[in-house]
């Protein structure tokens, strides 16, 4: 089995982008950690970023019949994208949502997701580890092999 791992826009800059909210962390290392996390659980690892809608959306429905699960932090779209919700629906791949912030302490424009609407569950606020928890979680869900 394999997971997609997807991040949105303003996250190829996390390391330098408001440390004291996103941590010092940055995407690379974030990715190490998910394919380390990966390789123990014998899932393998697809991960990507984009700043633009549309090339997550096509990610999305290439995951359809490739890919067991979608780990998906889309940053600001999070907010914002019926787009990117309706694309997760149509392609029926289990998806756990993810931020590294705490999203419900932080502005009201952040506390909707249109994401978790169609979302198994979401995990925010540990940073990092959050993918970490995601795709243990979502490895759970899915009664995936040991
Ligand atoms: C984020 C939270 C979003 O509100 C924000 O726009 C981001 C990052 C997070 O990981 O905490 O870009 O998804």
């Amino acid at each position: 089995p394999s997971f997609l791992i997807l991040n949105g826009p303003n996250l190829n800059l996390l390391g330098t982008r408001q440390p004291e909210v996103y941590g010092a962390t940055t995407l690379a290392d974030i990715e190490a950690m998910c394919r380390a996390r990966g390789a123990d659980l014998g899932i393998g690892i697809d991960f990507h970023q984009s700043n633009h809608e549309g090339q997550l959306i096509d990610w999305v429905h290439a995951a359809r019949g490739r890919h067991s699960g979608i780990v998906l932090n889309a940053g600001a779209y999070t907010h914002t994208s019926v787009a990117l919700m309706d694309a997760l629906s149509s392609v029926e791949v289990p998806v756990a949502e993810v931020h590294l912030s705490n999203i419900h302490r932080r502005e009201p424009f952040r506390h909707h997701s249109y994401i978790s609407k169609v979302a198994v569950g979401m995990i925010c606020g540990f940073g990092a580890y959050g993918y970490v928890l995601a795709i243990e979680a979502l490895r759970d869900n899915l009664n995936l092999p040991d």
